[in-house]
């Protein structure tokens, strides 16, 4: 595992397409969440691919389309409460449950996303 990225032991871009594919749905059923979505949820998936892409180790798709991450900025316009934080992470989980990852492999993208997911938490709210 030490020399190969997590992005190709998670089986690369399909595999990625496929979280973001099963995730969104998720997100957009869930009361906590859905109101902070727009309508058109495509380009956010799009961007969340090129995301996830490079944090795990892919090719920089995020930088190179979008600019710097710069990710808890870009939080900062939604109010972020740890009880969306949690809702996040739980669909996310279920996401994760949905493809083909291994049990190990699913610990670790959780682990990996719940430290940046506590982060943009911006309200007590
Ligand atoms: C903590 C709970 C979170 C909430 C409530 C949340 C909510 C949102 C919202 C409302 C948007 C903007 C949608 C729009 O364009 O109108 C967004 C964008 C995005 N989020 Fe999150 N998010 C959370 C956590 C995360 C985490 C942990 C990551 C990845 C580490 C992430 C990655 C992204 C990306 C890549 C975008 C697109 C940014 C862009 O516009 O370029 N989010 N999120």
């Amino acid at each position: 595992m030490a020399n190969e990225s997590t992005y190709s032991l998670m089986g690369g871009a399909e595999t990625i397409r496929n979280i973001v594919q099963a995730f969104y749905p998720k997100v957009l059923a869930h009361p906590d969440l859905s109101p902070l979505f727009p309508t058109d949820i495509n380009p956010v998936m799009e961007k969340q691919y090129m995301f996830l892409t490079q944090f795990f180790g892919g090719p920089d798709l995020y930088t190179t389309e979008v600019g710097h991450p710069m990710m808890r900025a870009r939080h900062l316009p939604f109010e972020i409460n740890e009880t969306r934080a949690q809702a996040w992470l739980q669909c996310m989980r279920e996401a994760l449950t949905e493809v083909d990852l291994s049990e190990e492999l699913q610990a670790f993208v959780l682990e990996r996303l719940s430290g940046p997911a506590y982060h943009f938490i911006n309200t007590s709210e």
